[in-house]
């Protein structure tokens, strides 16, 4: 298992508190509902930038729901969302594109392209800085080279910057999409449960190097985990949602594992509260 934390982040993290001005990411009453199921049910939530915020709750709560819902990709049913003063539920598709350069997304399956080399994977990363589309690491500008193998080397990844990325292992191929991310230059960066799929002991490295880079950036994240652990060691602030509503909303230093677990037990009328074991499927 992961490092236990419960005592809140030791983590460097980015700037202090939330800085002047607005926060990055402002949502309001968000509801999303698919044909009669109700996904997102009211949440409001501000992201300070620079704030690492993590997102916690059983499968099904609507975690993904809620990040997909702030780059765009979903429309809201209701409500407000602002990210980096654009109004994403109303944002057009040009508006759109736009903002998706400023919001990375990084996927528990890693979402690289098997058959093109490390370095031509985080290249894509920039794509939205060059104009018309690129074919082979020769076709970037050779600043743009020269970024991404500095991102690739950041990651650990040097001696592999040639390398297939189906030849890489999860953790490996996961630290490429990271590099990708931070090409992209982005304000915000989403993340989906981004070691679901790496044992403890990579998924733990993989989250420590993914918080690091993304402090030393001062990129603002919010990430889903299903690990408790995780998230009290590394988060500014954890989120709980069940059933699409927060119930928890609280920064991570002095919550204890306890309190976080809480937004696990199901809750029933009539039947008392009952544990579910974390990372069980809803
Ligand atoms: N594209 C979709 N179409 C229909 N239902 C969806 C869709 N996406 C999510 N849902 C439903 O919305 C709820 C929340 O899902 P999701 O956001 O994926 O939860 P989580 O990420 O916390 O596991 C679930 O009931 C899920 O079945
Ligand atoms: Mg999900």
């Amino acid at each position: 298992m992961p490092t236990t934390t419960t005592a809140g982040s030791t983590v460097p993290g980015p700037p202090a508190g939330p800085t002047a001005g607005e926060p990055l990411v402002r949502v309001r009453g968000l509801v999303k509902e698919f044909d009669g199921t109700t996904a997102l049910a009211g949440v409001d939530l501000d992201v300070a930038r620079g704030e690492l915020l993590v997102l916690l709750g059983l499968s099904g709560s609507g975690k993904s729901t809620l990040l997909r819902c702030l780059n765009g990709l979903h429309r809201p049913t209701s409500g407000e969302v602002e990210v980096a003063g654009t109004r994403v539920d109303r944002a057009s598709s040009r508006e759109l594109r736009r903002l998706r350069t400023d919001v990375g997304f990084v996927f528990q399956q890693f979402n690289l392209v098997g058959r093109l080399t490390c370095l031509e994977n985080v290249l894509v990363g920039g794509l939205g800085r060059v104009r018309g589309p690129r074919y082979g690491i020769a076709t970037y500008p050779r600043r743009m080279r020269e970024e991404a193998l500095a991102h690739i080397e950041r990651v650990g990844l040097a001696d592999q910057a040639y390398q297939r990325a189906d030849t890489l292992s999860g953790g490996q191929q996961q630290r490429v999409a990271i590099a990708r991310t931070l090409m992209q230059r982005p304000q915000l960066v989403l993340a989906d449960e981004p070691v679901a799929s790496l044992d403890p002991e990579n998924a733990g490295a993989v989250m420590d190097l993914f918080v690091r880079v993304c402090a030393e950036e001062g990129l603002t994240v919010v990430c889903t985990l299903h690990q408790v652990d995780l998230a009290l060691g590394w988060a500014d602030r954890l989120v709980g949602l069940r059933h699409g509503e927060k119930v928890l909303d609280r920064p991570a230093a002095g919550l204890t594992k306890d309190e976080a677990m809480a937004i696990y037990r199901r809750v029933a009328p009539g039947t008392p509260a009952e544990p579910v074991a974390v990372g069980a499927s809803a």
